[in-house]
């Protein structure tokens, strides 16, 4: 049985989580393979609105197993937050979380390095959640992290933690001013945390893959997207891993002979949080408009999403990173009330045509546009492709045409219904 991915093909806030929703009714096993508490993954079911940071949205279905990747970093604190939240809304969690045992663990003191390096950073800073994402993945780079599975050994406790918090208290003291971490606070914290998650803790190798051959079905679930990818990104302004489909592999241990299709999230226009180049920002009225109709406030933060027009030159780079089989397009209501809507359908850079997305540079780009007509009624209520105004599909049909990879579902609404599958 295959493994399907789902990845964001721009800044993040696709609205994945809906996707995710929609696909996981069929699925056994969802993995969430990257990122932390960084991510809120909304989902809306009747009256009901979940967010989510760390755990994947299939728990919203009784029997799908959720499984926190090894490719993730994850704040306990946050973890038990949202399991309690979950719990207290009736959905039993706990029995259905897998935590890999490879995953690294986000610890307060990843937190205040986020905030503290983001306040000296003036007019350099990238914008973070200041979730600590940054941190505990510069701690897992330089082999100074705290795998899940550690907390199992007694050796970690008396060798390692006691010089992982000797070497966090001369930068938090020396660098930040920062109060020190307590080491037996920290210590006790942890021992705490191992027999609450010991139960969950798999090796998701061996886990995902004998689940996968025995004819699970698993679905992949990405946070943020392409464009905030450490590498492929708009370096330094992204996150500290890999969204795309390298990430997906290395954060799960799936093997890639189990992934068969790999679904691309994308806005039918765009959106970016925090600092960093968007050759298509809208920042006059277009930009309110567009954040007001599509309600942009981050959901883990609540700051303003930046807004502008869809950019088929990022989605164009999602799909040859990513190489994605089909593309879901959100939020196209939120087109419903534009005269004209304008598409990014190529750069130039020093005066020459390019057609790729630089690795560097983007601040210099010069975008060159198309513009279409809009439809100017509203289609939430929507759920036939045919029944969709002809300009809208004449849209949907553009974006599939000048990304080259054929648009499977259109959402035009947050609730699960308001979605059309066009085969
Ligand atoms: P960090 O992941 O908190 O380090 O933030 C790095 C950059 O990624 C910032 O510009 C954030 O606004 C952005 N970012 C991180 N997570 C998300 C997300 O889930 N949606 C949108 N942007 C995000």
């Amino acid at each position: 049985m295959p493994a399907t991915l789902i990845v964001g093909t721009q800044w993040g806030d696709e609205g994945k989580a809906k996707v995710i929703d929609y696909l996981a009714k069929e699925t056994d096993i969802v993995v969430r393979y990257q990122g932390g508490a960084n991510a809120g993954h909304t989902v809306k079911v009747g009256n009901d609105k979940y967010i989510f940071r760390l755990i994947p949205s299939g728990i919203l279905y009784p029997r799908t197993i959720c499984v926190l990747g090894g490719g993730m970093v994850i704040d306990p604190d946050a973890l038990f937050d949202e399991i309690n939240e979950i719990e207290s809304k009736g959905i039993e969690a706990r029995g259905r979380l897998r935590i890999a045992d490879n995953a690294h663990l986000l610890m307060p003191y990843h937190k205040e390095i986020d905030i503290r390096s983001e306040e000296a950073s003036g007019a350099y800073k990238i914008g973070t959640t200041k979730r600590g994402i940054g941190a505990c993945y510069s701690d897992k780079v330089n082999r100074h992290g705290i795998r899940v599975g550690m907390l199992y050994s007694d050796a970690f406790y008396t060798d390692i933690l006691p010089r992982l918090i000797e070497e966090k208290n001369k930068i938090l003291e020396k660098v930040y001013s920062a109060p020190p971490v307590v080491f037996t606070d920290l210590k006790e914290k942890l021992l705490a945390l191992r027999e609450k998650i010991r139960d969950m803790v798999v090796n998701t190798p061996y886990y995902l893959n004998m689940e996968l051959a025995s004819g699970k079905r698993v679905l992949l679930e990405g946070a943020q997207g392409t464009m905030l990818d450490l590498d492929f990104g708009t370096y330094p302004y992204v996150t500290s891993s890999n969204p795309t489909t390298g990430g997906a592999l290395s954060g799960s241990g799936i093997s890639f002979r189990y992934l068969k299709s790999v679904i691309g999230i994308t806005k039918a226009y765009s959106t970016r949080v925090g600092e960093g180049p968007y050759p298509t920002e809208c920042h006059g009225e277009e930009g309110e408009v567009l954040r007001k109709a599509g309600n942009e406030f981050g959901s883990v933060t609540g700051r303003p999403r930046r807004c502008g027009w869809f950019d088929t030159e990022v989605v164009r780079h999602a799909a040859r990173i990513n190489g994605l089989s089909a593309l879901a397009l959100t939020k196209l209501d939120v087109l419903d009330t534009f005269k004209t809507i304008k598409v990014a359908t190529g750069y130039e850079l020093d005066g020459k045509r390019i057609d790729y997305f630089p690795s560097c540079r983007v601040p210099q780009l010069q975008v060159i546009y198309e513009e279409f007509a809009g439809w100017q009624e509203p289609t939430s209520h929507i759920t036939k492709w045919k029944a969709l105004p002809k300009n809208a599909r004449k849209y949907v049909e553009a974006v599939s045409r000048f990304c080259g990879v054929p648009v499977a579902w259109v959402s035009v609404g947050p609730d699960r219904e308001n979605t059309i599958a066009l085969h």
